[in-house]
């Protein structure tokens, strides 16, 4: 069992009486802890208990651990079979589906990795009751992605209710992201679409690493998701409407903003470096009304620092 220091306390102490018998292999937490020398901490324990290709891995925690996990399992002994145990609403909604599995390598976020798919994934939404608010605001973004992608398809036309039980409402996204990823496994097509968001979103991220509270990967997911829709209209794309009604929702879990043009120069320079530009352009994730994804669509980096300004521009005092 694969865990880290928060979720040990939190979720593992109390169903480790529950779980066969294992060893528990812990390591440190957060995004810094996703790298070689901990995936090799990892190796180095499954060759100490003789793990062998018969043993199942169980990554417990949030986003870091599935990815992490899934990563060191998929390449021991040529891979080990490993089970998803979410307890992050990100990683329930989000990372560990798909078999994606990666590390960060040279400060490149996931730099190194595989695809490789989990034997199962086991979601227990009462885990959940221990994750920090501003953790679960920031997995909402991404649930509310899907909630656009479907709504832009006509496939879910009904108001995103927040109410619904959380369970319902992970049961869509998992469901949703999961039926594109089995369309799609190597994302050659489709499964591109659920970068709608992301290019902005992990320029944002980047950019806000050195800020004193650096922006959740989810909380730029959702900022991500605001430009992204302006830039969507702006090309026609989708009306003014449909985005407006979705930047609403959004805003319930973006995070609080103030840019300068400096920082929207400085958020454009790193969108350029963006694993799906090409010949200079920066591309975002494209989606038409009525039609849902359509590839890629490129946007001037003049035009990106004035819809960055429009959204979240600093705000002067009148007089
Ligand atoms: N593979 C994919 O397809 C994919 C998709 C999206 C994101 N990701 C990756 O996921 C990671 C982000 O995921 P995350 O937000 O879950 O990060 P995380 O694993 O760091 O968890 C976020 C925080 O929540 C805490 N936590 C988790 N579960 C808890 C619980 N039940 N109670 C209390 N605290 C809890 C963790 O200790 C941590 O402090 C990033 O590394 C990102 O690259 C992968």
């Amino acid at each position: 069992v694969l865990t880290e220091p928060i979720v040990y306390e939190h979720v593992y102490l109390p169903i480790k009486d529950f779980l066969p018998e294992h060893v528990l292999i812990l390591v440190p937490g957060g995004e810094s802890a996703k790298n070689l020398e901990t995936a090799g901490m990892i190796w180095q324990k499954l060759q100490h208990h003789t793990a062998d290709r018969h043993s199942l891995m169980l990554n417990l925690g949030g986003g870091m651990i599935t990815d992490l996990g899934g990563f060191a399992a998929s390449v021991y002994a040529r891979g080990i079979r490993f089970i998803h145990m979410p307890t992050s609403l990100l990683a329930m909604a989000d990372a560990s589906i798909g078999g994606k599995t990666g590390i960060n390598f040279m400060g490149i976020k996931n730099q190194l990795g595989s695809f490789c798919d989990p034997y199962r994934i086991w979601i227990e939404p009462n885990f959940l009751k221990t994750l920090p608010q501003r953790e679960y605001k920031a997995g909402m973004a991404e649930i509310y992605k899907i909630h656009i992608l479907q709504s832009i398809r006509k496939i879910n036309t009904r108001d995103f209710d927040e109410q619904l039980q959380i369970s319902l409402l992970l049961a869509n996204a998992m469901n949703y992201k999961d039926s594109v990823c089995k369309k799609d496994p190597l994302e050659k097509g489709i499964r591109a679409s659920l970068n709608l968001g992301h290019t902005i979103g992990h320029a944002l991220e980047s950019w806000s690493q050195d800020k004193p509270v650096p922006l959740l990967h989810g909380e730029a997911v959702a900022l991500g998701l605001i430009v992204e829709l302006e830039l969507l209209v702006k090309h026609k794309y989708c009306k003014k409407a449909f985005a407006q009604n979705h930047i609403r929702q959004l805003q319930k879990w973006a995070p609080a903003l103030s840019l300068s043009k400096h920082d929207a120069e400085e958020i454009c320079r790193i969108c350029k470096y963006d694993k799906k530009n090409l010949y200079g352009f920066i591309n975002i994730t494209s989606i038409r009304e009525g039609i849902g994804f359509s590839g890629l669509l490129n946007v001037e980096e003049k035009e990106m620092e004035d819809v960055l300004i429009l959204c979240f521009g600093k705000k002067t005092k009148k007089k």
